[in-house]
């Protein structure tokens, strides 16, 4: 019966922790229509959209990049694009009004547009950016331009096109800074109602689990007192 009623207890505080807020996607970040009590911060640059079974973010430079994963705690946000050319982002995407910087370390590359292939070594063709007449390379700045290229764009990027990286995984890693006093307000109350939740649960989990012994022990008691009791009885009819 006690157990039974710390348990109840226990799964109530359980149940309410996981229905507060949208496990998954949490601040920063929200969903785009699914602002809940608790979890109604919404700031600019942090609203994702899901559709489909698919969650995106939009960024006016580029247009919508599948969100793969996010670490709250590293403040990674791995993102896919969904056109598969990881360079045609690297190239348009401008992170420049948003709160978010690529992970990586950056170095500027050269894209160059060519009329023609260009056989160096230095030079790979980006697949995806490439038609039948024209040839796209990301190379170092330094290197000479061939008179068949003209030069698209120099952009700092995380690197340079490369047939061996799955690029679709390694590259689009962002990470975010929120401004630091909405940081404080924000990350306090989040982190107070945290705190206080899991106290709360802790403190029913350290109950249930003092009740459950307490009871092993009663049980236990009572069974050696009944074999003491038959130990007694047994003497008595030795005798
Ligand atoms: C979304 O996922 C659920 C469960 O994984 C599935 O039943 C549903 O068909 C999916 N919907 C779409 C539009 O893919
Ligand atoms: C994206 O690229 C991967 C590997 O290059 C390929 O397997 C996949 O089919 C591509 N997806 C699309 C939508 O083009
Ligand atoms: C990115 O956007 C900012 C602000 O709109 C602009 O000043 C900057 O030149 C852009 N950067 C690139 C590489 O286009
Ligand atoms: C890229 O080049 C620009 C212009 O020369 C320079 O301001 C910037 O610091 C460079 N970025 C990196 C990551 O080297
Ligand atoms: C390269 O040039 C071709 C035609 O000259 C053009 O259609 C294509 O959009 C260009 N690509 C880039 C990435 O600038
Ligand atoms: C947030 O918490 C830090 C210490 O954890 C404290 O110094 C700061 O004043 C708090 N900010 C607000 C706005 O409550």
């Amino acid at each position: 019966m006690n157990s039974l009623f710390f348990l109840t207890l226990f799964l109530v505080f359980i149940f309410q922790t996981s229905v507060n807020c949208n496990d998954e996607i949490h601040y920063p970040f929200h969903i785009k229509g699914q602002q809940q009590k608790g979890c109604d911060t919404t700031l600019s640059g942090f609203e994702l959209l899901f559709k489909d079974n698919i969650t995106t973010i939009h960024f006016p430079s580029y247009g919508d990049l599948i969100v793969n994963s996010i670490s709250y705690d590293t403040k990674k946000i791995d993102l896919l694009d969904p056109k598969n050319c990881t360079h045609r982002v690297f190239l348009n995407l401008n992170l420049t009004l948003t709160p978010f910087q690529y992970y990586y370390v950056l170095k500027n590359f050269t894209y160059l547009n060519c009329s023609t292939r260009v056989l160096q070594t230095s030079f790979i063709e980006v697949p995806c950016l490439s038609g039948s007449s024209y040839h796209v390379y990301t190379v170092d700045p330094e290197v000479p331009m061939p008179s068949s290229c003209e030069e698209v764009k120099t952009v700092a990027i995380p690197f340079k096109y490369n047939p061996y990286i799955s690029d679709n995984s390694l590259g689009l890693r962002l990470t975010w800074n929120l401004h630091e006093s909405q940081e404080t307000k924000e990350e306090n109350q989040t982190r107070d109602s945290h705190t206080a939740r899991n106290t709360v649960v802790g403190m029913s989990i350290c109950v249930f689990v003092m009740a459950t012994v307490v009871r092993i022990k009663v049980h236990m008691s009572r069974r050696n007192f009944q074999k003491k009791e038959g130990q007694l009885l047994h003497s008595v009819a030795d005798l």
